[in-house]
């Protein structure tokens, strides 16, 4: 292996455009790592708040974008016995996922699904860690709930709809277009409410309230949110886009015994994010590896064009995930 690889640094908070090929030193594993040679990235919401300078990376993680890839194992460090040499792989990254060569604890690689190429598996580890962790192990949706997400297109909300409608969720999705609703519908939402013609807190209470809200949206969605949900609903935050800070009459949570909870997955400790890697091998992968779940593909882009990944991402034109070829 070459002492260099190129990659793709963020030489300064700010738009797309700060993004540029650059050459930084080949990783090496540290006990319980392995490195893997990157066939493809996945681009995620998170890389593009990283960028404009309002999501560091955690003490020790690369600077470099890229949370998820899918790659070839090329280097094992001490004490890995779960993975070979050779072995293909899709990967949770503590960063660095837009490189040649990425470091990554062994056990947040999960294998390549039966059946699946490499581009769509460097799509799954974000999403799928997201989505599980805080929809089925925090959230706790059960089958026969009614289950609301926003941002129904979204890398997270596709992943969200269909593993809620596989485990027998009622789903509502939230889109900002007619294509999108669609799209949700397909993925096997019950019911797609385009949020720039209709009201989803009227939609959700004629349904009987929702039992469990995945939201990323945040600012005047929070209020709205809690007035959609059931008695005894839970909401789960993952993001602001619209903003944290709101007034919110915290007596509709008392009255209704609501549980308002969130949790981002980066800043976790790598045990924490291991388990939920166990928690996927066992109840999602073999959905994976029987064709029954699949990343939605938006679009691929070579990894020295990151830029106009970024800038597909922030259009919000995309349905599903956006991916970088680096090396596949
Ligand atoms: N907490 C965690 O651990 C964690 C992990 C991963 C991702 N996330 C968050 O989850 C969200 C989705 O991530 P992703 O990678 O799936 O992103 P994405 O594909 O870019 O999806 C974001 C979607 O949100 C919708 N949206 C609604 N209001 C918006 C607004 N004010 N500004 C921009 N978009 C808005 C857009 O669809 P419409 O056109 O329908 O509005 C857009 O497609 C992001 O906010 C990300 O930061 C959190």
């Amino acid at each position: 292996m070459t002492e260099t690889m190129r990659a793709i640094e963020i030489t300064e908070p700010g738009g797309p455009e700060v993004l540029k090929p650059t050459s930084r030193p080949m990783p090496q594993p540290a006990a319980g790592q392995v490195v893997l040679k990157v066939a493809y990235a996945g681009v995620n919401r998170p890389d593009a708040l990283q960028r404009a300078g309002s999501y560091a990376p955690p003490p020790g993680a690369s600077d470099l974008p890229g949370l998820e890839a899918s790659g070839e194992v090329v280097a094992l460090g001490a004490g890995v016995d779960s993975l070979s040499l050779g072995d293909k792989v899709c990967a949770l990254l503590p960063g660095g996922g837009y490189a040649e060569y990425v470091a990554t604890p062994a056990a947040h690689c999960l294998p390549v699904p039966k059946g699946m190429g490499m581009k769509e598996a460097a799509c799954l580890p974000e999403t799928f860690f997201t989505v599980w962790s805080n929809v089925f192990q925090r959230g706790g949706l059960q089958a026969g709930e009614r289950f609301l997400v926003h941002g129904g297109s979204s890398g997270i909300g596709t992943t969200a709809i269909q593993l809620a409608h596989h485990f027998g969720a009622r789903v509502f999705a939230t889109a900002g277009s007619e294509a999108k609703c669609k799209a949700c519908l397909d993925l096997g939402a019950d019911r797609a409410i385009n949020y720039r013609d209709e009201d989803f807190v009227s939609v959700m209470k004629e349904e009987g309230g929702a039992n469990l809200i995945l939201d990323m949206v945040g600012g005047d969605y929070l209020p709205r949110n809690v007035k959609s949900l059931a008695e005894d609903g839970r909401l789960v935050q993952i993001a602001f886009l619209q903003g944290p800070k709101v007034e919110l009459n915290f007596a509709l949570v008392m009255v209704r015994r609501l549980t308002i909870t969130g949790s981002t997955l980066r800043p976790q400790s790598d045990l924490a994010k291991a388990r939920i890697a166990e928690s996927l091998r066992e109840k999602v992968w073999p959905l994976l590896d029987a064709g029954k779940v699949a990343p939605v593909m938006d679009s691929e882009f070579p990894m020295d064009q990151a830029a106009e990944a970024h800038a597909r991402m922030e259009s919000s034109g995309h349905i599903g995930k956006i991916v970088l070829k680096v090396s596949g």
